[in-house]
């Protein structure tokens, strides 16, 4: 990642300084500010916090919400739980495939999507389910999640 803003942090430091043990919602926070965390960024996080790199390390690399590879604009969690496998989540996950044309865990060309498999969202009853950064759709079918995909694509092409 090349140029990272560190100032958009500073809010963040701010709010938490001298907080023991803030450590997850620091990154968290910084998560959430630019998509993943970047090697630098977590090295900025170690200095600004006074916890060992090393500790740092292991907390994003212990816990799975943290991402420490780049993701596309939107994040696609496709929901791999036991309701919506029955409920046909394979059939889902080559319809997204075939339209992204990228690999799970891997950006489009145009930097929009990041298809992830997840465990259950939490919203069986809508099963299928995929969420796409914090917005649930449910009830999928293959054609159903592409339609959302192309809908997003069209949206931000028409910026
Ligand atoms: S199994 Fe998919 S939301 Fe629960």
């Amino acid at each position: 990642m090349e140029n990272i803003d560190f100032t958009l942090m500073d809010p963040v430091f701010e709010k938490h300084e001298g907080e023991e043990g803030a450590l997850i919602a620091v990154l968290q926070e910084a998560q959430a500010l630019y998509g993943w965390l970047p090697p630098e960024l977590l090295s900025y996080v170690a200095e600004k916090t006074g916890v060992p790199p090393a500790k740092v390390m292991g907390v994003v690399t212990f816990y799975a919400q943290f991402r420490l590879k780049p993701v596309g604009k939107y994040l696609i969690s496709l929901c791999q739980g036991t309701a919506c496998h029955v409920n046909g989540s394979v059939e889902i996950e080559k319809a997204i495939g075939d339209y992204l044309g990228v690999k799970e865990g891997e950006i489009t060309a145009d930097g929009l999507f990041t298809c992830n498999s997840v465990a259950c969202l939490g919203c069986c009853s809508l099963s299928p389910a995929m969420m796409i950064n914090s917005k649930v759709y449910g009830n999928l079918t293959g054609a159903k999640a592409t339609e959302i995909l192309e809908k997003i694509r069209a949206g931000e092409g028409a910026k």
